[in-house]
């Protein structure tokens, strides 16, 4: 059976080769044609290595690989059937390495190993814009969902957490140049699980949200996608209500890109979503509808804020004159807002002064409401999906933090935005490599394998010069955003060359060689990030640092929410509010801190091509997100000691076939076996170290050796494993077989047996009965003797059947026959000899005949003329067949024996006409026969005497009797066979002394008292004829003439005188 077992797993194995269906180490087989699935295990650690094998993988559609536990993902700009639930079921509950690369693989060892560790984990998903980290992060959540037990209460969690994404990324993903759902805000999402694994609630952190877009699209892009779904996919009644138009054409927020209309995006659907996604994330259902409609009048008093216009009076100040779309703006009190817009309230002490705005002010005061507006409500949004997900059960959860954030972003100019998000992604880069080598210092030192230092980028220097306190570029710009006096752009620029003048990754027009200058505006400065140089663009740095909302302009937009959105708005203090970069540094700082409480698991988004093709890998670009993503460097720590790493129970379990002494079972310690598969297979010393658990193969090189031979050896075994089964199976069929024969034989031998037992024992009987029936056969007949006198009987006949005499002249004594059977063998006795003698009869041979001929010669010799032509021709037995006489007749005659038949003329007895005839002998009477009458009967006792003349002629007259007077008189017939017939007449009916041969006339009765003659005479012709005197006148050849003419011609003329006689 264990036998049927390994040889099913080496077929599965082999068939699984042949599928490419193959497990990490499988997959090693297949690295020629797929690319290998773990960078780490990369020979050489070179970028043009790295793009080759990425490559190689992209254009089988294999678009994720990992290094490590790290997941490498290349958008693919197309559906793949690789999310499905057949795919899910394969990958849950399966060990990282033991199925080729998926995110699921990632999301379920994330899982999993939260689950047995009890302990939190976040994904960190990142890559330029376009590269797929928010797809990367939905596969994860569908994943998820599917996979994790549920009960309907928790599927209203899942579906919440599940629904929160198209909301979301209506209020915060637009379209841009690079992706036409590109997240314009970072997400940090918590799963929170119970301890029995169940996804329970979730919470959502959001980071910088681009609030520009709002009042400002680059060409090309658009608003927040939310604007354009209201307008296009809102009733008609809404859009009334709301006081909108149709058409995105009538607003200047969303027209700035000029590309409101999108082919891979559709608005009204959309629209439609995202109500029904509200609807699942359920505020309660009033709440619902009362947030649902204030959330609408936002969105559309920003819309309205966006065509207000404004004129300048002859002092260059703004005015609002008759601005219709004020009355839009919900709750506003018209005046103050009016005020709000055109002038700035400046607080002197107890006074208040209202100063007027220019008209660029004013349109600068607008657009910050409307970013204001906007901002707050999507943070208002985040917080009510975070209340609706929220687990109030205190128990304690773990969580799975999914971290889709904005990556590293270089474009041809460079602002504050780009400078924030560079900074940010420096950060999670400086956290992944620390945590990265943590993790590794942390294998080595559970293997209790020496650390041995590893050369690597690390960016901290780059870090510190953004963040750094009183020294960074961040504490710089804050500094000249609140100093007094005229900080500019420019004089910030002028201060950063002044603090940062020697530090290697910083660069100005001033500050640079001559070459480098020649790359730089005078408004630029660069950092040599550590995914390579951003120049950035000092323009507007400190307006979006400061992000100011005048006061009278904040105290109109707190009025402007109504009640539920406005105890959202911060509460704006009376202090001036932080800086925009010092509060992402801050919010960024809290997501270090919370992403270093947990376990790191790190997805990479790689776009494959600008222009979303599928298919296109291109190298440049990728090469470039290879850089930036720092995953050489990633690659580089994953190896810095050893390339590879398993426990020594997979290692055994895979390579023990290589070694004697591990095949087919090792069975010590999985550690040993594997240090005796090392020996046997000649690593040297420096090749691998042996740690706790765990074998380190420091070479790639080394491992695809083992997996060389492994793979030969595969096959040698799959044949030998093939072979002893085979074996196996025809032994057993063998065995099977001999059971069944050895069976069957005892089934036929105890049959046998039995059957020889009553034959033996019938034969006792029969013997016994037998000695019975001797004893008293000389009795009379009884039960006792019968069967013995029966068989005496038998016995008797069957050996009387073998010693009969054979012929009349055989001498053999007739057998003595039993007592019983005295009577019985003389009556056989008689009965053979009869039966003999007849036999003897009539197989008289022609010898025998040539007696009939010596009776002939007695009888015609010397008396008729004839004779001695007759004596050379053979008597025959008959000369008419028994089928030649008609069945009447023969049914007349049935009881006589025909001796013999003959054809004869007859004559009529008055007038001699001449009759055609069959004349036939049997035993007792002579028949004439004509067809199938018979015309005469004359029985032998009634046949007084046969005449015929002495001459040459064949006529033969029969002397009959007559008892009654009808009788008909004597028989005068014509016969060539006159010999013949007359002869057999005198065997048969003894008439040898009744034939006369008569010289002259034969006399003979017509009928009583009335009498007829035959004259003879020889003449030149034979004929017969009536003469004239009334007798019968018979014509022959005389003797001397007929001893010319043969018998046949004599015949032949004799007939034809006959037939003139007719
Ligand atoms: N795994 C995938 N399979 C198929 N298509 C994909 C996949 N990942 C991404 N894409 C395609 O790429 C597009 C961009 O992906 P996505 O929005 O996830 O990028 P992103 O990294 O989140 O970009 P941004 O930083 O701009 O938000 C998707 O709309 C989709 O068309
Ligand atoms: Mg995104």
């Amino acid at each position: 059976m264990s036998l049927f077992l390994v040889y099913s797993a080496a077929m599965l194995l082999l068939q699984l080769v042949a599928q490419g269906q193959l497990d990490m180490e499988g997959a090693l087989t297949a690295r020629d044609r797929v690319g290998i699935q773990d960078f780490v295990l990369l020979d050489e650690t070179t970028e043009a290595a790295f793009l080759s094998n990425l490559k190689k993988r992209f254009s089988k559609d294999l678009i994720y690989t990992y290094i490590g536990t790290l997941l490498v993902s290349v958008n693919p700009y197309k559906e793949l059937d690789i999310y499905n639930k057949k795919q899910m079921d394969i990958y849950m509950g399966v060990n990282f390495f033991e199925l080729p690369p998926h995110i699921y693989a990632l999301a379920d060892n994330a899982y999993h190993t939260m689950l047995t560790e009890f302990n939190n984990h976040f994904i960190l998903i990142s890559g330029e814009s376009g590269a797929g980290k928010t797809e990367a992060s939905k596969k994860i959540l569908q994943y998820y969902a599917v996979s994790c037990p549920s009960t309907t209460l928790l599927n209203t969690v899942r579906d919440k957490m599940l629904m929160s994404n198209p909301v979301l990324e209506a209020f915060g993903n637009a379209k841009t140049l690079k992706n036409d759902n590109s997240s314009r805000f970072g997400k940090y999402m918590d799963i929170q699980f119970d301890s029995q694994g169940d996804a329970v609630g979730g919470h959502i952190l959001n980071y910088l949200l681009e609030k520009s877009r709002v009042v400002h699209q680059n060409h090309g892009e658009r608003n927040f996608h939310i604007f354009y779904q209201l307008v296009e996919g809102g009733s008609d009644d809404l859009l009334h209500q709301l006081g909108l138009e149709r058409g995105c054409q009538h607003y200047n927020y969303l027209t700035q890109g000029q590309c409101p209309i999108v082919p891979s995006i559709n608005d009204k659907n959309d629209w439609k979503t995202v109500k029904n996604a509200l609807q699942i994330i359920s505020f309660d259902e009033t709440a619902t509808n009362v947030s649902w409609m204030l959330l609408q009048m936002v969105i559309a008093s920003v819309l309205h804020l966006g065509n207000v216009r404004f004129e300048s009076d002859s002092k260059g100040h703004a005015l609002l004159n008759n601005n219709t779309e004020l009355h839009w703006l919900l709750g506003v009190d018209a005046h103050r807002l009016q005020e709000g817009l055109t002038f700035r309230k400046i607080e002197a002490k107890k006074d208040q002064v209202l100063s007027p705005f220019t008209t660029d002010h004013a349109i600068y005061a607008r657009d910050a409401l409307a970013k204001a507006i906007y901002g707050q409500t999507f943070t208002w949004l985040v917080n009510r999906i975070n209340e609706s997900m929220e687990n109030k059960d205190p128990s304690r959860k773990t969580v799975i933090g999914l971290l889709d954030i904005y990556g590293f972003e270089v474009f041809y100019v460079n602002s504050f935005e780009q400078f924030c998000i560079n900074y940010c992604n420096e950060k999670l880069q400086q956290l992944f490599i620390e945590l990265t080598l943590k993790s590794e210092q942390e294998e080595y030192e559970a293997e209790g394998i020496e650390w041995e230092p590893v050369q690597f980028f690390n960016n901290k220097i780059i870090c510190d010069l953004i963040e750094e306190k009183h020294r960074g570029i961040i504490s710089l710009l804050d500094e000249e955003c609140l100093r007094p006096g005229d900080a500019t752009d420019l004089t910030f620029l002028e201060r950063l060359e002044e603090k940062m003048g020697n530090h290697p990754h910083f660069v100005t027009h001033k500050l640079a060689d001559k070459m480098t200058r020649k790359t730089l505006e005078r408004g630029d400065f660069r950092l040599l990030h550590y995914a390579g140089e951003v120049t950035y663009c000092v323009v507007g740095f400190l307006d979006k640092n400061n992000d100011l909302l005048y006061r009278n302009i904040k105290d109109v937009s707190l009025q402007l929410i109504l009640c539920q959105i406005k105890t959202c708005f911060r509460l704006y203090s009376r202090r001036r509010p932080e800086t925009v970069v010092t509060q992402f540094k801050s919010s960024l700082q809290k997501l270090t801190e919370i992403l270093v409480a947990k376990e790191a698991w790190y997805i990479r988004c790689l776009k494959s091509n600008e222009s979303k093709q599928s298919g296109q890998f291109d190298e440049a670009l990728i090469r470039h997100q290879v850089k930036y993503l720092g995953l050489m460097e990633h690659l580089r720590v994953r190896r810095a000691g050893f390339a590879y790493r398993r426990k020594y129970d997979v290692f055994l379990k895979r390579y023990k076939p290589l070694c004697p002494a591990t095949w087919p079972h090792w069975r010590g310690v999985a550690a040993d076996g594997v240090e005796v598969l090392a020996q046997h297979l000649g690593y040297l010393p420096d090749e691998y170290k042996m740690g706790r658990t765990k074998i380190f193969i420091r070479h790639p090189r080394t491992l695809f050796a083992t997996e060389d031979a492994y793979e030969k050896c595969k096959h040698e075994l799959a044949t030998h494993i093939q072979a002893k089964y085979k074996g196996y199976r025809a032994k057993g069929e063998y065995r099977k077989q001999k059971e069944a024969a050895t069976k069957i034989e005892s089934c036929w031998r105890g049959t046998q047996a039995r059957k020889e037992k009553e034959k033996r024992a019938w034969a006792v009987k029969v013997i016994k009965k037998f000695i019975k029936g001797y004893m008293t056969r000389g009795q009379a007949k009884s039960t006792d003797n019968s069967e013995y006198l029966a068989f005496v009987r038998q016995n008797y006949l069957n050996r009387l059947r073998n010693n009969l005499p054979k012929t009349v002249l055989d001498k053999t004594p007739w057998l003595t026959p039993p007592a019983v059977l005295t009577e019985t063998s003389e009556m056989l006795r008689k009965l053979h000899y009869r039966l003999m003698v007849r036999k003897y009869v009539r197989g008289i041979t022609p010898q025998k005949k040539f007696q009939m001929k010596l009776i002939t010669s007695s009888v015609f010799k010397g008396k008729k003329d004839s004779y001695p032509q007759s004596v050379a021709h053979p008597f025959a037995d008959t000369r008419i067949s028994e089928e030649d006489i008609n069945t009447r007749v023969i049914q007349m005659i049935r009881n006589e024996r025909i001796k013999y038949c003959v054809p004869v003329i007859k004559y009529d007895r008055n007038g001699f006409k001449p009759r055609q005839r069959q004349l036939i002998l049997t035993q007792t009477a002579v028949y004439v026969v004509e067809e199938a009458k018979i015309k005469q009967r004359v029985l032998y006792s009634s046949l007084k005497g046969i005449s015929v003349s002495n001459l040459t002629d064949s006529t033969i007259v029969f002397h009959i009797t007559r008892e009654e007077p009808k009788q008909k008189g004597d028989l005068v017939v014509q016969c060539d066979h006159l010999f013949e017939l007359l002869t057999k007449l005198c065997v048969i009916a003894n008439k040898q002394n009744a034939i006369n041969v008569v010289q002259g006339s034969i006399n003979f009765e017509i009928q009583a008292g009335k009498g007829g003659a035959v004259d003879f005479s020889t003449g030149p012709e034979p004929m017969v004829y009536k003469a004239k005197n009334g007798h019968l006148m018979v014509v022959s050849w005389a003797l001397s003439l007929l001893s010319h003419v043969s018998l046949q011609t004599f015949f032949f003329r004799l007939y034809l005188n006959i037939y003139y006689l007719f």
